[in-house]
């Protein structure tokens, strides 16, 4: 069997610079958690998770998360805050044609010591009909309760401004959002000014939807980030968002975004 090497079956730098931030992210967050004894139960969710393990043997989000699950249940004397891990991927295997990725994500969490309190749920949904879902069981978490919600499609046709700032109105919960910034930099202008260019109606409906209907700063790939930074404080009403850019090469800058409502001072 011939498998193409491009990115959605082979991980790439930038791939794999993503999930090692995401991984660390992951650590950080429990270990904080770990500290707050008021805090009883974690909800993660990875919703566009991929195929668990690329082509190069390189590992994927969900399985890199449930290493630093079972490392971090190790490292803190064999306990862990009670947690619900669901992963998502509607997608059909490029590795493995025929199979479904979340099978093949479901077949690998198996060989990882799992501790006794987490839950792993496992659905192969499209984003538009488990979004819903998610926005239900995050919005009537308890004061007690957290989550973490990491998406990262392959663009961003499917990501609501407006869905993410729904999610936020539980104030437990914080999103890990990685998008294809050169991509989005690039077609910004023509996608809010040009009515027959139908390719760019989501990016259109994101921009607008996130900048009120003010254009983006497009000058430089850079300054357009911070432009994303600064429009997603003020659409979320967040002093608390950040990013991470990571450059595959010139013409390819990505961003993970760090989307949070409250500062870590665990105010109930
Ligand atoms: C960039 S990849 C995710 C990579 C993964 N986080 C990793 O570290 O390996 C995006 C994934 O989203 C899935 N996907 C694309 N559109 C989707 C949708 N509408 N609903 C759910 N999953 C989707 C694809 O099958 C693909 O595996």
């Amino acid at each position: 069997m011939t498998i193409s090497t491009n990115a959605q079956n082979v991980m790439l730098d930038h791939s794999k610079a993503k999930v090692e931030l995401y991984k660390r992210y992951l650590s950080i967050y429990l270990n904080i958690l770990s500290k707050a004894d008021f805090v009883s139960k974690v909800f993660l969710y990875d919703l566009f998770a991929g195929e668990g393990k690329y082509a190069n043997n390189e590992l994927g989000s969900p399985i890199e998360a449930m290493n630093s699950i079972k490392n971090h249940y190790f490292a803190n004397g064999k306990k862990i805050k009670d947690i619900k891990f669901h992963i998502n991927d509607s997608g059909i295997s490029k590795i493995e044609p025929g199979k479904k990725k979340i099978d093949r994500i479901g077949e690998l969490i198996s060989e990882i010591f799992t501790p006794p309190n987490v839950k792993v749920v496992l659905t192969a949904f499209e984003y538009s009909d488990i979004y819903p879902e998610v926005e239900k069981e995050v919005r009537s978490l308890k004061a007690h309760e957290k989550a973490l919600v990491f998406i990262d499609p392959f663009g961003y046709k499917e990501i609501k401004p407006i869905e993410l700032r729904s999610l936020f109105l539980s104030k437990s919960v914080e999103i890990l959002l990685f998008l294809p910034i050169s991509f989005m930099h690039r077609f910004s202008e023509k996608a809010l000014n040009d009515e027959d260019y139908t390719e760019g109606k989501a990016l259109e409906l994101f921009l607008r939807d996130l900048f009120m209907n003010k254009p983006p700063q497009i000058t430089s790939v850079h300054k357009y980030i911070f432009d994303l930074k600064c429009q997603f404080q003020n659409f979320l009403g967040s002093k608390y968002v950040d990013s991470f850019s990571i450059q595959r090469d010139k013409s390819n800058v990505f961003s993970l975004f760090f989307l949070r409502i409250v500062n870590w001072d665990f105010k109930r």
